[in-house]
């Protein structure tokens, strides 16, 4: 019932059987969420450490209720307010954070790479919980788990990834999980944010959105991330709605079916238009209520506790 890796760095180093296993295994959680006492004694002689170097809203807080959930014990470390700003290394925080009988780190860090390094350095398994530009596992995890419920397989599906990919961690990602689950991929956006290494992944390149919804049946709209832009890529936010935004009337046009997903935080009336968020067609907070489990599903079987699914 384990994973074969005993940390959870990067997509690229799951194989498929790992992520099916991910899946069945948050199957049986999603179904103790439905439950009036949410709650498993799964990981209830755990204790994680919520190590986060930047800013996180939903990813911090589905962690922390993924191992509540697991009845474990959790404790949150954040950079600021800390020693960081003393001086102190990331091996040295997070072996002190150890030397107080942790048992699992859960950690996010704006270098890409943080994780790799750190699990050089630390015995206790590591989850990424986004690291710089580079991957956001879980994120891709709870993507392709939302795309699969709403579609029952992914296998020959056609996603289109749109926006600012150049400085996205969960397009990175998503291209590698949804892959290795056999669904196509398309990247669409301005040319300055989609660069150019990303042809190598395999993917299909369009730098027209309209014409990528025409393609896809899924779309995982990016977040504009102006914070990681040392120089503008594009002239105003305004021009990029105009040119790249997506709304309703767009949807509304293609007459298809298609559904919109967005990792959050959103840009709202940027990538996507409040009318397209808020519609029928958009799973957004189906993907958060999935995010739970699927971490859920992770830390579990990353524990090595994982000898029995006690959700059943
Ligand atoms: N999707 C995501 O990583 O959101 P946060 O930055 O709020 O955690």
């Amino acid at each position: 019932m384990s994973l074969s890796v005993k940390h959870l760095l990067g997509i690229k180093e799951l194989n498929v059987q790992d992520i099916e296993k991910i899946f069945r295994t948050a199957d049986n959680f999603k179904q103790v969420l439905q439950r009036p006492i949410k709650k498993v004694p799964s990981l209830r002689d755990t204790t994680i450490a919520n190590v986060f170097f930047e800013n996180s809203t939903r990813t911090r807080i589905s962690f922390e209720l993924a191992e509540k959930r697991l009845s474990a014990d959790t404790i949150n470390f954040s950079a600021s307010g800390s020693s960081v700003s003393k001086g102190e290394t990331l091996v040295d925080t997070v072996n002190n954070i150890l030397a107080m009988k942790v048992d699992m780190v859960v950690m996010r860090h704006s270098a890409s790479g943080a994780p790799w390094f750190l699990a050089r350095h630390i015995d206790a398994s590591i989850v990424n919980a986004g690291d710089g530009t580079n991957e956001h596992p879980t994120q891709a995890l709870l993507d392709a788990y939302s795309i699969r419920e709403q579609l029952g397989t992914l296998s020959g599906k056609r996603i289109a990834i749109i926006g600012d990919i150049m400085h996205s961690r969960v397009a990175l990602s998503n291209i590698f999980c949804l892959q290795k689950l056999g669904a196509e991929i398309m990247v669409a956006g301005p040319p300055t944010l989609i660069p150019k290494h990303i042809r190598d992944q395999g993917v299909k390149i369009s730098y027209d959105v309209r014409k990528a919804l025409e393609w896809a049946e899924v779309a995982n709209v990016l977040r504009i991330q102006l914070e990681r832009q040392s120089k503008p890529l594009f002239s105003t936010l305004r021009e990029y709605a105009l040119y790249y935004g997506i709304n309703k009337s767009m949807l509304d046009g293609l007459q298809k079916e298609m559904i919109i997903m967005h990792p959050g935080p959103i840009n709202r009336g940027v990538e996507l238009s409040s009318d397209a968020a808020d519609s029928g067609q958009s799973i957004i907070l189906e993907q958060v209520q999935n995010g739970v489990a699927v971490r859920m599903a992770v830390l579990y079987l990353l524990s090595g506790k994982a000898e029995s699914v006690e959700a059943g």
